[in-house]
């Protein structure tokens, strides 16, 4: 069995995680309530700090503002889900878990000591994700695999929205999922950057489970046919 298949054999169900970054600022609570409706099974939040990333988005106050309607119509509660590209780590890791962050993930590179940054995580009750830039090697998986709850592939440099998709990430996606499978706990696999409905398939053959987008949906004018597509080409 090849690792394609493999991947297809024990996936967890997809998540389509839409990256708020590319979102109307000036209407930022109707658009988490519009893509919840459309169909969003989790709501990305990047959080850029101007020093890990040549950019500044928005922190903890904002994930509390946006915390009360991550939901659905029917009160199903949407994760929120956190990717600091922060550095250090911690002290904001702890804020955004105050914050009602569900899950936090954080660049190995970017702490000085992984091990106890998950730690933080974990002890603050939420999930926990390490994300990997796309020329990040993977050994620190050797050592922390089992702590953690998702496994965060970049496949463009963070930094921006609406950057194209770096190929190379399939091969480290694989790569990924096979470790994942050896260690056999049920940990996601997200991938996050220049995602559109032409080539999520592709990268859940690889071993993805769980897609963020974020120009791919804030970019159109319909957001449950772009969810509705990105379904369609998964189970396609
Ligand atoms: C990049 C962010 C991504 C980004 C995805 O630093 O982590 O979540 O917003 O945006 P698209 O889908 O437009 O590449
Ligand atoms: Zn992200």
């Amino acid at each position: 069995m090849n690792s394609s298949q493999a991947s297809q054999a024990s996936h967890a169900p997809y998540v389509i995680a839409p990256s708020i970054l590319s979102a109307d600022f000036t209407r930022l609570g109707q658009e988490v309530k519009d893509v919840i409706d459309a169909g969003a099974n989790w709501i990305h939040f990047d959080v850029m700090d101007n020093h890990y990333v040549p950019n500044l988005s928005f922190g903890p106050m904002i994930c509390e503002a946006i915390k009360p309607i991550a939901k659905t119509a029917n009160l199903v509660p949407i994760p929120i889900d956190v990717h600091l590209m922060v550095q250090p780590v911690d002290n904001l890791a702890s804020s955004f878990a105050k914050a009602g962050a569900n899950l936090i993930s954080f660049h190995p590179d970017a702490s000085a000591h992984v091990h106890r940054s998950i730690q933080v995580i974990k002890s603050l009750g939420c999930q926990v994700g390490l994300a990997f830039n796309p020329a990040e090697p993977l050994s620190v998986l050797d050592w922390v695999i089992e702590e953690l709850d998702l496994i965060l592939i970049m496949s463009v440099n963070p930094g921006f929205g609406g950057q194209s998709f770096i190929p190379s990430a399939l091969k480290k996606i694989e790569d990924v999922r096979q470790r994942i499978n050896a260690c056999g706990k049920a940990i996601r696999l997200e991938v996050d950057g220049g995602i559109k409905a032409d080539n999520v398939r592709a990268i859940a053959e690889a071993g993805a489970d769980t897609f963020v987008a974020g120009s791919a949906i804030f970019g159109q004018a319909n957001y449950k046919e772009v969810i509705q597509d990105f379904h369609r080409q998964l189970n396609a």
